[in-house]
C-alpha cells in the first residue's frame, strides 16, 4: 500500500433530501469520490431519508433509521429539505424538525459558514466590485440553542411564542470555538447581537467579554448589534474577519452574506461539536429550481471539502476548493451567477479538476 493511503474505511452516511438536494448531493459525491481516488481514500457513501422525501415514504421526516445510522457515521452529508408540498405540516411532522432534530442528536452547536469572494466572482456579486472583492468572512452560527430550541414554545389560535436563552455553557463554547478561529486567520471576532434591546443578548455579550478577555486577549473583538451588522455587512464587508452570533441572527445573516459572492448556492458549511460533524450548504431545497438541473452544486461540493477537512485530509479539501475556483475562471457557472453551465456541468468540470491535481507519487514500500 502506499504511503499515505489509509486502511480506514470512512462510512459517510449521505441525506439528499428534498429539492434540489438529490441533484448537488450527486455533483458533491462525484467530486469526493475523484478527490478519494486521487488522494487514495476510502470513502463509503450510505444513503439515508430525510425531509418531505422520508415523511412520504416513512411516514417521519426523521425516520429512527436515519438518525441511528447519522450517529454512527464518521461524517453526514446533508442536501436540502423541505418544499412547498409539505409546508402545510405541523410540530415534529415539519421538514425543518428533521434538521434541528439531527443538529441537536449530533450536538453539532457549531456551525461554520465560511464566504469568501473569489476574483472570478467579484462581478457576480450585486454589490460594487471594490467593495466585495477579497472579502473573506467566517459566520459562526450558534446551532443548537437559542430561539430555535428555547421553550416555551407553541402557537394557538390567540397567540404563538418562541424563547430566546443561553446558558453561560452555551456561549462560552461558541465564543471558544470563534476565537480560535480568529487564531488561525487575521485575530479579528465580532460579535453580534441585539443587547440595547434583549436581556438575553446583554447576557451573551458579558459571557463573550469574559471568555474573550480571559483566554484570548490577543484577538481582536468588537461587538456589533444585528441590525447594523446586516448594513455594515453589505457597505464594507472587509472589515469582518470572524462573525459569532446567535443561531437565529446567524442564519438571516449568511443569507444576507451569500449576496458578496453573488449566490446562495456557493456557500457550504460544517457544523462540529460533537462526535459526528454534518456537512450541508447553506441554502435550500430552492424549489423553483427542483429537478432542472439549474441548481449551483458549488455549496454542497465545497461542504464536501470541508468534511474533508474535518476528516484530517486538507490536501484532498484543497484539491476541490481549487478545482471549484478554476470551475469559475474558466466561466462554467450556473444561471444565479449569469451563466448557462448545467449543475453536472459544473460538478463534472470539478471533478475532471480535481483528478488532475498533481499529487506527488508516493514511494512504494513493502509491507
Ligand atoms: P432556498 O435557499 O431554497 O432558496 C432561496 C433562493 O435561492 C431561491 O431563489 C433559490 O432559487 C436560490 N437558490 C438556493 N439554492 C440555490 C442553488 N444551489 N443554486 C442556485 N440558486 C439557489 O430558500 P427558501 O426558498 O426560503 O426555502 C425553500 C425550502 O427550503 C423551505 O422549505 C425551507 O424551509 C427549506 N430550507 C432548507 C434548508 C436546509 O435544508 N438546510 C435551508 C434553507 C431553507
Ligand atoms: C439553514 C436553514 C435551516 C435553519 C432551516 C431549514 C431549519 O435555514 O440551515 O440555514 O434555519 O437553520
Ligand atoms: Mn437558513
Amino acid at each position: 500500500m502506499p504511503i499515505g493511503q489509509q486502511d480506514d474505511v470512512y462510512q459517510i452516511a449521505v441525506l439528499p433530501g428534498d429539492g434540489i438536494g438529490p441533484e448537488v448531493m450527486r455533483e458533491s459525491i462525484r467530486v469526493l469520490q475523484e478527490a478519494a481516488s486521487v488522494f487514495g481514500l476510502q470513502l463509503s457513501f450510505a444513503h439515508y431519508a430525510i425531509g418531505g422525501s422520508a415523511l412520504d415514504h416513512f411516514n417521519a421526516p426523521f425516520p429512527p433509521d436515519t438518525h441511528d445510522a447519522c450517529m454512527q457515521a464518521d461524517a453526514v452529508l446533508l442536501g436540502a429539505i423541505g418544499g412547498p408540498k409539505w409546508d402545510h405540516e405541523k410540530g415534529d411532522r415539519r421538514c425543518e424538525s428533521a434538521l434541528l432534530a439531527l443538529r441537536k442528536s449530533l450536538r453539532t452547536f457549531a456551525n461554520l459558514r465560511p464566504v469568501v469572494v473569489p476574483e472570478s466572482l467579484a462581478n457576480s456579486s450585486p454589490l460594487r466590485r471594490e467593495r466585495v472583492a477579497g472579502a473573506d468572512i467566517l459566520i459562526v452560527r450558534e446551532l443548537t440553542g437559542g430561539i430555535y430550541f428555547g421553550e416555551p414554545r407553541f402557537a394557538t389560535e390567540e397567540e404563538g411564542a418562541n424563547m430566546m436563552r443561553y446558558t453561560r455553557r452555551e456561549v462560552e463554547r461558541i465564543a471558544r470555538v470563534a476565537f480560535h478561529a480568529a487564531r488561525q486567520r487575521s485575530g479579528r471576532v465580532t460579535s453580534v447581537d441585539k443587547a440595547n434591546v434583549l436581556q438575553v443578548s446583554q447576557f451573551w455579550r458579558e459571557v463573550v467579554s469574559e471568555v474573550h478577555a480571559q483566554e484570548f486577549p490577543e484577538v481582536d473583538l468588537r461587538h456589533l448589534y444585528v441590525d447594523n451588522a446586516a448594513m455594515q455587512l453589505v457597505l464594507n464587508p472587509g472589515q469582518f474577519d470572524v462573525i459569532v452570533t446567535a443561531n437565529l441572527f446567524g442564519d438571516i445573516l449568511s443569507d444576507l452574506a451569500a449576496t458578496l459572492p453573488g449566490s446562495l448556492g456557493l456557500l457550504p458549511s460544517a457544523s462540529l461539536g460533537g462526535r459526528v460533524g454534518l456537512f450541508e450548504p447553506v441554502h435550500g431545497s430552492a424549489p423553483d429550481l427542483a429537478g432542472q438541473g439549474l441548481a449551483n452544486p458549488l455549496g454542497a461540493i465545497l461542504s464536501g471539502a470541508m468534511l474533508l477537512d474535518e476528516l484530517g485530509h486538507g490536501d484532498a479539501a484543497a484539491a476541490i476548493r481549487n478545482g471549484a475556483t478554476a470551475s469559475l475562471d474558466a466561466g462554467v457557472k450556473t444561471g444565479d451567477l449569469g451563466g448557462t453551465a448545467t449543475t453536472q456541468e459544473v460538478g463534472a468540470l470539478v471533478a475532471e479538476s480535481v483528478s488532475a491535481t498533481n499529487v506527488r507519487t508516493p514511494m512504494k514500500i513493502a509491507v
